[in-house]
């Protein structure tokens, strides 16, 4: 028995000198040093040794297990370290490589502009009002002194969603709204940004779908120049110190007076150029004292109360103060003219 088990050890090291992975390597585990392994099959004859022969032929045989065992466990190491030898290699970086620099979003040109108004009438003591994109036909109308058939309304055309319901066409109706939800509380000093629809034709200056900032103050004794010494804070800011603002009498039916109102072109400073067509003013807003008739629709007492409001688009204003030709830019999302936009 002696002899079998040193000739199952030579063949079991000659075997595992040749293995080259770690599956022939347990293969030959099985084979040799299993339950049902060469090794296993040989100690089963021990039954029939004597008394003395028997703790001999038990010490060789742990020995030759011992020995496969360690080839097999050496072998086992070897492989291990090969196979993360293997993966270090394959999943090596170059850490020296320059980075791919990321492309970076920037605020589009309109909401940047709609920020800076935010600011400059937040520094004024002004809080943001929203209202919603399709109104009802009282706020959008009816609150505003434009009742059903008042000729006005043919001032906007507009798309309707219902008899009821449409695309609100200004921001004005967020005055009603604000006035309303105040319950004759004073003083109110809001702006609202937001998008307004008109069925127009889109052209260079002419957009279905564009942005308005309107504002509203009510409170006692709000006067006409106080409109006025707003609008001339606003545009000095907005366009920078020198510039000037001109009024003119105008008509909406939710402001009594109502004006329009032309700042200094900021292309020629005045002198007259192409963009103002030589008269140095540009128009940029209208506006007014609030509608008595208004004040009362919105649960202010026109005796007691009185305000003033204004509205504007944001593309004209951001298109004037960019130089900007084509309101279209502003929706073609061109990264080439938006790009021009990035604040870093
Ligand atoms: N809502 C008017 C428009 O869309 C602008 C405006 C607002 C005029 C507030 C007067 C007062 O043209």
């Amino acid at each position: 028995m002696r002899e079998r088990l040193e000739a199952l050890k030579e063949e079991a090291l000659a075997e595992l000198s040749q293995v080259s992975d770690a599956g022939q390597l347990n293969d030959l585990r099985v084979k040799y040093l299993g339950k049902k392994g060469a090794l296993t099959e040989i100690l089963r004859g021990m039954g029939s040794l004597s008394a003395e022969e028997r703790p001999v032929i038990g010490q060789v045989g742990n020995e030759v297990r011992g020995a496969i065992e360690a080839v097999i466990t050496s072998k086992q190491e070897e492989f291990q370290r090969l196979e993360t030898e293997r993966r270090l290699a394959a999943e090596k970086v170059d850490v020296t490589l320059p980075g791919r620099p990321l492309k970076q979003g920037a605020v589009h040109p309109l909401n940047r502009v709609i920020q800076d108004m935010e600011d400059i009438f937040i520094g004024m003591g002004y809080q943001i009002a929203e209202g919603p994109e399709v109104e009802t036909d009282y706020f959008n109308f009816e609150a505003l002194n434009l009742p059903k058939n008042h000729p006005a309304r043919d001032m906007q055309d507009s798309f309707y969603v219902t008899e009821d319901l449409l695309m609100r066409t200004h921001t004005s109706p967020v005055q009603a709204r604000t006035m309303k939800s105040k319950e004759g509380e004073v003083p109110i000093k809001v702006i609202c940004p937001g998008k307004v629809y008109r069925r127009d034709d889109d052209d260079a200056t002419h957009s279905f779908q564009f942005h308005q900032i309107e504002g509203l103050v009510v409170g006692r004794h709000i006067r006409m120049s106080d409109l006025k010494g707003t609008l001339l804070q606003f545009v000095r800011e907005m366009f920078g110190p020198q510039t000037q603002i001109r009024l003119r009498p105008s008509f909406f039916p939710f402001t009594e007076p109502s004006v329009e109102v032309d700042v200094t072109c900021m292309k020629c400073g005045g002198d007259g150029c192409r963009v103002c067509k030589n008269t140095g003013w540009l128009e940029i807003l209208g506006g007014g004292m609030v509608h008595p008739r208004v004040l009362k629709m919105g649960g202010y007492d026109p005796e007691e109360y009185s305000g003033f409001a204004f509205g504007m688009g944001v593309e004209r204003i951001a298109m004037l103060k960019y130089g900007v030709d084509d309101i279209r830019h502003f929706y073609y999302n061109d990264m080439r003219f938006l790009q021009q936009f990035a604040r870093n």
